[in-house]
Order: C-alpha cells, then structure tokens, then sequence
C-alpha cells in the first residue's frame, strides 16, 4: 500500500513544461517486422499523435519533435519520399482538426529544402493555428548546428550592417537568432530506440536539460513509456553547475 501511495503522488507531480523527442527506431521496427522502412514510419507517425494527446492531457506547453534531420536526405530517394508524404497526410489532418485540437504548430529547420507544396503547408498550419497556445514544434530539415551556424551568421549580417554590436551579444540575445526564440529550453530530452547519442539535436537548448534515452523504438513508445520518463526526469538532481 505504502509503495502504491509513493507512486501515485509521484505521477501527480507537474510535468516538465518543455519536452523533445528524438523519434527514433522506425526503420528496425519495420525491419523487425519483415515491412518496408517507411511502414515503420507511418507507425511512428500514428505514435507521435497519441503522444502528443497525451502531453497535451498532461498539461505539457511544449513538445518539440525531431522529425527530419539536416543528415537524413542520405537516405534513399523512396525513403525520403515517403516521410514527405506523410507529413503532408499529418500536416492536411492537422488543419481539418485544427480547432478541435487547438495545438499551435512551429516549424524548426530550414523548410527551403522542402517542395514548395511542403512549404506552403507547414506555412498555412503556423499561421491558421498562432493563436493556440499549446506549442508541437516539428524539427524538419534541422540540424543543431546548422541552428547555430545560421544564427551567427543572422547576428554578424546585423552587426555589419551596423544595426548592432558584438559587445552586445549575450546567450540571451543570441537565442532570440535561434529556431526557438521566445520558447524555454526543454528541461526533458527523451531518446527512445536504445541509440545514447543526439544526432545533432537542440544543440544550444538543450545545455542543461535532463537526457532519458530508453530502449524501446519509437513505433512502439507508449503513453506509460512518457510517464517513466517523466519519473526519472523528477528524480534527477539538477544542479545547473551549483551544489
Ligand atoms: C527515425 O527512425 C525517423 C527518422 C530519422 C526520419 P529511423 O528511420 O532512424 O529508424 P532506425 O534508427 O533506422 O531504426
Ligand atoms: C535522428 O535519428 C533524427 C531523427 C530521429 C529525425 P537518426 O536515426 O537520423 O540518427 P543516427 O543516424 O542514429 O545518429
Ligand atoms: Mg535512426
């Protein structure tokens, strides 16, 4: 009874307000499967919208997913292609459902690579859904360097220009040059398919966020896998360089 009491309270602490995902393992759970790679994608899309229910239902502000990376166009032509339709069935899904789920949608990455039909989508879904104010902040074409190697060079274009000045840069300014100006670091980086790495993932934001990578992929990641990690991230002792 005692250990059904701890667990109960502790499931109702408050969630993070910021989690990211790196929605990894579609591709072995296809092959697990004998199915094609973007079988294990259209899987993993399925789970990216029951767990965006459920941080949703949680109270979690931001979700941020890491959908597409600067280094995945090395795949091939009919894998890329297949990750693109998807995303435009999700984004076409999204704005018919736009005012029954009330989700603020943001774009993180450079969508100038994307096709123009892509990029007309993603546009008209951020625009039709600004007023919302639980964020999803999809990760396309993004790359955590690529991030900052742009931001810098938004900065020094700027500075150039004589619109500002290099003693005036601070890690504050220099977030509002990044993707997510104005959206608090996540405080949650979950990691799913058993991979410890970030495959260059929010670089800059995620400087003292809480990492849990865990071995499940990502089309089988379940609500109760987000709840265990959501109890690790509350057990963990940030410091943030203190004691
Ligand atoms: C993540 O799953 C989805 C994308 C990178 C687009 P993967 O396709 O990387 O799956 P694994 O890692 O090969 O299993
Ligand atoms: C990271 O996964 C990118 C996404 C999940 C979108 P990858 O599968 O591309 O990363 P690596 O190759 O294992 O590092
Ligand atoms: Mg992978």
């Amino acid at each position: 009874m005692a250990l059904f009491e701890k667990k109960k309270s502790e499931t109702q602490l408050a969630p993070p307000r910021h989690i990211a995902i790196i929605m990894d393992g579609n591709g072995r759970w296809a092959k697990n499967r004998g199915l094609p790679r973007t079988a294990g994608h259209a899987a993993g899309a399925e789970t990216f919208r029951r767990i965006a229910n459920h941080c949703r239902a949680l109270g979690v502000k931001y979700l941020t997913v890491y959908a597409f990376s600067t280094e995945n166009w090395k795949r091939s032509e009919e894998e890329v292609g297949g990750i693109m339709k998807l995303l435009k069935n999700y984004l076409l899904e999204a704005m018919r459902d736009m005012e029954k789920n009330r989700v603020r949608f943001c774009f993180f990455g450079d969508l100038t690579r994307l096709s123009p039909e892509l990029q007309e989508l993603c546009a008209q879904a951020s625009s039709a859904s600004a007023e919302y104010d639980v964020q999803v902040n999809f990760c396309l074409n993004y790359g955590g360097r690529d991030e900052i190697v742009r931001a810098a060079k938004a900065f020094a274009e700027k500075a150039a220009a004589g619109e500002c000045s290099p003693e005036d840069l601070t890690e504050e300014r220099f977030s509002e040059y990044m993707y997510s100006a104005g959206v608090p670091d996540p405080e949650l980086v979950i990691r799913p398919s058993g991979e410890l790495r970030l495959s260059n993932f929010l670089l800059w934001q995620s400087a003292y966020s809480e990492y849990v990578f865990m071995d499940v992929l990502w089309p089988d990641f379940s609500p109760a896998d987000l709840d265990k990690a959501i109890l690790e991230y509350h057990r963990r002792n940030r410091r943030f360089g203190g004691v």
